[in-house]
């Protein structure tokens, strides 16, 4: 990408190239511009700013075009510090300075509630930066291809060869090199999933490949290549987004501490990826609510739920992962916390056994599809007096928002929390009260 002040003089290479004016970001990490009534989505632009583009694909009522150089500078274009941005996929933003990706991010979350959730002027509280614009992620799936490790392209499934991922934790950047010499023995390594605990000062690792991997040959790897911390490893096959676990060597599980409270998080549980804003994350969720009895649905190992059970009486979290709901179990008795209980269960079984009950709090924290049309039917008919809705994704929220305001609540506020730094991502958590 190259910058020109020179709006009058294009080379040739430029006559393929499109001028456009970028408005602003939208959600993808793309810039928005508008060129004789058709829309394009620019990779790599900034707000306020033009460039010239190469149009990359076409479609109906778009077209993605890339920046091939900046004509009028943004003045929150900033250097991508890390030397594989625009060649990697994982991060979509760091040409912009991070004050203003959170702006962006604000302004995408006030349009979509606005575009898809019908919500005019919300009120947008203040939103939780991340403590670190880099180091943040104590989860990084890694690609693997022949011997490459990294990350794929943007929207393309070619491995980009990394020795180093600046928005990783630096422990994790420690484990790339001995993990390429672990991608020369295993010919069919496809993906390196790493779990750090910056608490234990440890790590685990998934192994992914389409055939099993010889125990023993695991085993001698582990010992030659990996560091002592790598205290755990398993070896996993996926199907699409699910992994299956074929076996698994040495410890199974790592504790994170968060503020007063310890997790124990096993290899198979979700646990919120940036460590540098768990406590101010939590105080967001938990700290300004009370309740006789509670419901926390998709609550994982009890992230939400052991803090929250301070605040009320008597608490139910429920999670479909038997995994997540072990670790909370065992969550709930270390921080001597015995007015929580957990059940294994989807969260639409979940609030249907609860059908008749009178509840002053539900907590939802949905993956990225959001709550199922028939999860909301069953949550208005039960009408909590308060919902809280933690969402990574702005799209579903909007949708799901749209329901339960119709169905009696009240938005009183919703906030950003800026988990994932340099990525388009957009995490966020509303409150809800019913109107009388
Ligand atoms: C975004 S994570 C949130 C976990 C937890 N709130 C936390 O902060 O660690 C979503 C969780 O939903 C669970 N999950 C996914 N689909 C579910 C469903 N249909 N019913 C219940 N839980 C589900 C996953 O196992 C995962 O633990």
């Amino acid at each position: 990408m190259r910058s020109s002040q020179n709006l009058e003089s294009q080379d040739r290479e430029s006559d393929k190239l499109l001028r456009l004016s970028i408005e602003k970001l939208v959600y993808g990490g793309y810039g928005l511009a508008r060129h004789r009534s058709k829309t394009f989505l620019v990779r790599y632009a900034a707000p306020r700013e033009l460039v010239d583009a190469e149009v990359i694909h076409t479609k109906r009522d778009y077209a993605e075009a890339l920046v091939k150089s900046v004509v009028l500078s943004s003045n929150v274009r900033r250097e991508a510090p890390c030397p594989y941005y625009g060649v990697c996929g994982g991060c979509q933003l760091q040409h912009i300075e991070y004050t203003a990706q959170l702006e962006s991010k604000e302004e995408i979350l006030r349009e979509t509630l606005s575009r898809i959730g019908k919500i005019t002027d919300p009120n947008l509280m203040d939103g939780i930066p991340s403590g670190q614009e880099f180091g943040y992620r104590i989860r990084v799936q890694f690609k693997v291809r022949n011997g490459r490790v990294g990350f794929f392209r943007w929207n393309e499934r070619e491995v980009v060869d990394v020795d180093h991922c600046p928005v990783a934790h630096p422990r994790i950047n420690d484990l790339i090199k001995p993990l390429k010499e672990c991608a020369r023995h295993i010919r069919e390594l496809q993906e390196v999933h790493v779990i750090y605990s910056p608490y234990e000062d440890k790590f685990l690792l998934k192994f992914v490949t389409p055939t099993e991997i010889d125990r023993g040959l695991l085993v001698s790897l582990k010992e030659d290549y990996l560091p002592e911390d790598v205290v755990g490893i398993g070896d996993y096959s996926r199907l699409r987004t699910i992994l299956n676990r074929r076996y698994w060597i040495g410890k199974e599980y790592l504790f994170f501490k968060v503020g007063p409270w310890t997790y124990r998080v096993s290899a198979d549980s979700f646990f919120q990826v940036n460590h540098t804003l768990w406590e101010r994350f939590v105080e967001a969720v938990a700290s300004d609510v009370s309740y006789r009895k509670a419901l926390e649905l998709y609550c994982g190992v009890g992230f939400f739920t052991i803090p929250l059970s301070e605040r009320g009486n008597f608490i139910e979290g429920s999670d479909s992962s038997g995994s997540a709901i072990d670790d909370a179990d065992y969550n709930a008795k270390i921080n001597g916390r015995d007015n929580v209980v957990f059940v294994k269960a989807d969260a639409y079984r979940h609030l249907k056994s609860r059908g008749g009950e009178v509840l002053d709090l539900v907590v939802l924290d949905p993956p990225r599809s959001g709550l199922e049309g028939k999860e909301i039917d069953l949550l208005v008919k039960n009408k909590p007096e308060r919902i809280v809705y933690v969402s990574c994704n702005p799209s579903t929220l909007a949708r799901d928002l749209k329901v339960l305001i119709k169905n009696g609540y009240l938005l009183e506020g919703i906030r950003l929390i800026d988990m994932f730094p340099q990525t388009y991502h957009i995490e966020s958590v509303s409150y809800l009260r019913v109107q009388e």
